[in-house]
């Protein structure tokens, strides 16, 4: 089982990227492999002018096309997903979520956008023909504690069992979509 995870942040230090890293660590002891991306492992101009020719936007599509599954983090900007997570999410390839089971993930400084992945997400989600899209996790900023010097990593309790959850959720969507394409007969599954 493999998946892609994409980081929207702008940010090197961010909260969505941190509770992307702990969703990567959880399927990796889960016997999923992964392959991440952020902003920053793009050059900026190829994002801005949509340069599908891009050898890291080829090299995404090529790894996004064998994945199960998509987690897409992004914090809240304006009401929506952040700009440059957009500018990533149209240099896939059209049709290119088609089959794949996507986990959204997003953090905001307060509760008042918590549907923005519902009304800004989910549309351009779908629009890549996405298979199923799992409700996600939301979360505040006050829900996760940057380390320091003496503390590690903190989240939030309810936010924690909300994220496992949503992680199990996950796994056993992937490995559900694993065993009914399996089950599809090889000549039946050339002519989808
Ligand atoms: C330009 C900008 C716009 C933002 N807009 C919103 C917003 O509309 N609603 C909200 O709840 N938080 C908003 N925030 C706060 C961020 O969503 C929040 O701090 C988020 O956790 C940042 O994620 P990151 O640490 O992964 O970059 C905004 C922050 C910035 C910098």
């Amino acid at each position: 089982m493999f998946i892609v995870a994409i980081g929207g942040s702008p940010n090197q230090k961010s909260r969505s990227s941190e509770l992307l890293n702990y969703s990567i660590d959880y399927l990796e002891h889960h016997g999923i492999e992964s392959y991440t991306v952020t902003a920053h492992d793009f050059v900026a101009e190829d994002l801005l002018y949509a340069n599908f020719n891009s050898p890291s936007i080829k090299l995404l599509n090529e790894k996004i096309a064998k994945a199960d599954g998509i987690i897409i983090a992004t914090p809240i900007y304006k009401a929506a997903y952040s700009g440059v997570l957009k500018t990533i999410l149209d240099l896939i390839a059209e049709r290119g979520l088609l089959n794949k089971i996507i986990l959204p993930i997003a953090t905001a400084g307060t509760h008042n956008h918590f549907l923005a992945l519902d009304y800004a997400l989910r549309p351009i989600i779908t629009a890549l023909k996405a298979k199923e899209i799992l409700h996600g996790i939301f979360a505040t900023d006050n829900q996760i504690q940057y380390a320091t010097s003496t503390q590690p990593l903190l989240f939030d309790p309810s936010l924690k069992a909300r994220l496992i959850e949503s992680l199990n959720e996950f796994i056993a969507t992937l490995h559900h979509q694993k065993t009914n394409t399996l089950a599809i007969h090889p000549l039946l599954a050339e002519a989808i």
